[in-house]
């Protein structure tokens, strides 16, 4: 398996938005497990019974349910040449399986304070049709209500968008997430972006990196 890119951050930093940038330059496919495990829910697997009390809570879903995913993904035909990991590893127990199965060449950390994230996630709304990613003030549709992708007429806002499960998951941010940046650090990995900017002007930061 080729080497695989890390998009990492606080909940709300923009990681799902400028995934595709980097998708499209590298040809990386890009592998959510926050999407991966909504459409657990939304099947009503076993995986998604278990994950939707903590999804809904704003906490970190078990280790050994999101590395068990991460095995299952990288056997796919598409991960040969390595993957966008988005959202994971969000532990060290999760970035130490992850080490032993993927070679990572790039962690890409994406920096935001906490209150421009509130607003950011409180703001938030995706297409439902193909998952394009809008905010009511940064990113509104060019047409009102209709995706600038695909057309799309539907929306829709995540459960966990609310302001109080936004602190909860970025307290289980600063405590179990964060300490990742200092161990990837370590590694010669780390490229930290500054976050507090345009959508653009963060894409212009991240596709420098991939250069
Ligand atoms: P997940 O789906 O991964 O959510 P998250 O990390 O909380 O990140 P978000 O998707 O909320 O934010 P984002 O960084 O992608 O921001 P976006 O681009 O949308 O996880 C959800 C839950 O699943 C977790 O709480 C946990 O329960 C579970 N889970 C998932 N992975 C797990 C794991 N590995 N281990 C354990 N549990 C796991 O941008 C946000 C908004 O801001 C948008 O409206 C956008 O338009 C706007 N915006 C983006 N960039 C800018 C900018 N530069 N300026 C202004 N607005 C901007």
């Amino acid at each position: 398996m080729d080497s695989s890119i890390v998009l990492f951050g606080p909940p709300g930093a923009g990681k799902g938005t400028q995934a595709g940038r980097i998708v499209n330059a590298t040809g990386k496919p890009q592998v959510s497990t926050g999407d991966m495990l909504r459409a657990a829910v939304e099947e009503g697997t076993e995986l998604g019974r278990t994950a939707k009390g903590y999804m809904e809570a704003g906490e970190l879903v078990p280790d050994e349910v999101i590395i068990g995913l991460i095995e299952e993904r990288i056997k796919q035909p598409d991960a040969s040449g390595g993957l966008l990991f988005d959202g994971f590893p969000r532990t060290i127990p999760q970035a130490e399986a992850l080490q032993k199965i993927a070679p990572v060449s790039m962690v890409i950390a994406i920096h935001v304070e906490d209150e421009s994230i509130v607003e950011r996630i409180c703001g938030r709304f995706t297409c439902a049709s193909c998952g394009e990613v809008y905010h009511d003030l940064f990113r509104p549709c060019k047409v009102r209500d209709i995706c600038n992708s695909c057309g799309g007429t539907e929306f829709k806002r995540r459960a966990d968008d609310s302001e109080e499960t936004v602190r909860t998951r970025l307290s289980a941010y600063h405590s179990q997430t964060s300490p990742l940046e200092a161990w990837y650090e370590g590694q010669g990995l780390l490229r930290r972006i500054d976050g507090n900017h345009t959508i653009d002007q963060v894409g212009e930061a991240i596709s420098n990196l991939l250069i």
